[in-house]
């Protein structure tokens, strides 16, 4: 084992998720602010502009006011050091938000009270089911009146498909909101409605003595009471062995309430999850599971962001260090191309800083500069082959040709789109019938932003033809000669992904249904690993 394990155990790499506008963006900014990453309010929102006004393919992000970017935010915290690793909110992004979840330990997603789960937290869900991250939960907007909470844990069990814990809980909602009983630390938590201040809160372990009623009404102490009781009588217990055992396989998931605006609930959630939340977890390879703490350093791309700095055309490639540590000027082997490379400028994200980092350790995310060498799910260690196992690609949503219509630069449009996909921004499919690209996506956005970038950034001019499609199936059968018989039959709707994977391309559901009828042989998968 390594010298540098205290260094591992200390990181807690997470990211924040949540329907848009459910207060992601605030509860980061308090997050920050408790971390002294930032000192006033409003710095998280005022980066995103900020960003945007320096990048001028983000113009449609300002356009639309929504956060494109994928950024990480690096602070310490009572001698933890903590990655937050930000997500777009748009669900035009989610592909960018699904991958950058194969790179967090943990989650926390953030509901808005009054609307409880909402879908883009499902979809996110899901992917964190698939994986079996560890998941907390906040319960945001508790100053305005909301679900009752009761009925809020049965929906998030329900919707979300895990048991909750409540480790605060709440004391009147809305214009009645008096505070939270913080459960974990056994503390009682007064609510002051105002903006950047922490609140007093006072040690309470015995809430059943009159010396409650000091604090809050007769009324709601009884109910207070009684809720606690039910909650201690319904819920698994926690903290507990089983129940952390259980948070970590991502079946349990301890509930906070609060409000991120009034800066209320935060430190209480914060606290807790330094305590709980896991440093990096091992992480699959084709080859062997990989432990943080071995000492040869390993990693993986799980994110290209382009044209940061606007005056060069490069990109910088988000690496999740898997094991080790990384150490500026080292040579590492860059796994797909067989390369060594030497990384003198790698990036560290302290506070929103870009800043040049000389070692880094398992958990931390750093930015190398890339000039095209990196692709998504690309491995980087220092000898030996290992290739991690990213998230497999989704069927999109939204399909259309994509037409040249500017002869002159057909090299610049073709380099353009075989970037653009490297970056992870859609996916392309080639028809095996009429030979035409089509351009794969989950929201109308993309489409844009491949369009405007292809023109800025390479030059090359195209235009959208429509294509109705419900979805692209990655298929498979155990004969090759079925396979080749559906393949002829349905010629016309046949596929190649990037990777020279067969993709039928159903244009409804009825239509899919039919041929899974008609094709028992076959297998239909909506996901490129199955
Ligand atoms: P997002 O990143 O998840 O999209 O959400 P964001 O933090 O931007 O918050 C969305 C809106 O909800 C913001 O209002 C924010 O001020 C508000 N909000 C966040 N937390 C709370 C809370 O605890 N209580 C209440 N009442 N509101 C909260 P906005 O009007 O859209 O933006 P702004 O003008 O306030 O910045």
């Amino acid at each position: 084992m390594s010298e540098f394990v205290p260094e591992i155990n200390r990181r807690r790499t997470f990211a924040i998720i949540s329907h848009p506008d459910a207060g992601k963006t605030t509860l980061t900014e308090k997050l920050l602010l408790f971390g002294g990453a930032i000192h006033v309010a409003g710095a998280v929102k005022s980066n995103k502009i900020r960003k945007t006004a320096t990048s001028d393919w983000m113009e449609i992000e300002k356009q639309r006011g929504i956060s494109v970017a994928t950024s990480v935010m690096g602070f310490e915290y009572e001698g933890y050091k903590i990655n937050i690793l930000d997500t777009p909110g748009h669900q035009d992004f989610a592909e960018d938000t699904y991958r950058t979840l194969t790179a967090v330990d943990s989650v926390i997603i953030v509901v808005d009270a009054a609307k409880g789960v909402e879908a883009q937290t499902l979809r996110l869900m899901e992917v964190c089911r698939m994986r079996r991250t560890p998941v907390m939960i906040f319960v945001n907007k508790m100053d305005r009146d909301g679900i009752e909470p009761f009925d809020l844990l049965d929906e998030l069990e329900q919707r979300l498909q895990i048991n909750a814990r409540p480790l605060s809980w709440s004391i009147g909602a809305g214009p009645h909101f008096r505070g939270v009983y913080n459960i974990f630390e056994g503390k009682l938590d007064l609510y002051t409605p105002s903006k950047q201040f922490i609140t007093e809160s006072v040690e309470f372990k015995d809430i059943a003595g009159q010396e409650l009623e000091k604090y809050i009404s007769r009324q709601e102490a009884v109910k207070l009471r009684s809720d606690l009781e039910l909650i201690e009588g319904v819920y698994p217990v926690f903290p507990s062995e089983d129940g952390m055992k259980r948070y970590l396989a991502g079946d349990l998931a301890p509930v906070f309430f609060g409000s991120a605006l009034n800066n209320f609930g935060v430190k209480e959630l914060l606290d807790c999850f330094v305590r709980i939340a896991p440093s990096p977890l091992p992480v699959q390879s084709a080859e062997r599971t990989v432990v943080p703490e071995d000492d040869a350093f390993s990693g993986f791309v799980f994110k290209i962001h382009a044209n940061m700095d606007p005056n060069h055309r490069s990109c910088i490639a988000f690496l999740k260090i898997c094991s080790g540590k990384f150490e500026r000027n080292n040579n590492y082997r860059h796994i797909r191309l067989d390369k060594m490379m030497k990384f003198s400028q790698a990036t560290a994200f302290m506070a929103q800083r870009k800043e040049t980092v000389d070692e880094a350790f398992a958990g931390d995310i750093i930015g190398l500069p890339d000039t095209g060498n990196f692709k998504i799910g690309d491995s980087v260690t220092a000898g030996e082959t290992l290739h991690f196992k990213g998230l497999p690609s989704f069927s999109p949503e939204m399909f259309k040709y994509i037409e040249n219509t500017d002869p002159m630069k057909t090299k610049q449009l073709n380099k353009g789109i075989e970037q653009l996909m490297d970056e992870g921004v859609a996916q392309l499919f080639t028809n095996q019938f009429n030979g035409r690209k089509i351009i794969g996506t989950v929201g109308q956005l993309q489409f844009e932003v491949i369009q405007y970038r292809l023109l800025h950034e390479y030059g090359a001019q195209c235009r959208w033809e429509p294509l109705n499609l419900y979805k692209a199936c990655w298929i498979e059968c155990d004969s090759a000669e079925v396979l080749d018989n559906f393949k002829k039959r349905k010629y016309q709707y046949m596929a190649l992904d990037r990777e020279g994977r067969d993709v039928f391309l159903a244009d409804s559901s009825y239509v899919l249904s039919m041929v899974q009828q008609d094709f028992k042989g076959i297998r239909f998968h909506f996901s490129s690993e199955y």
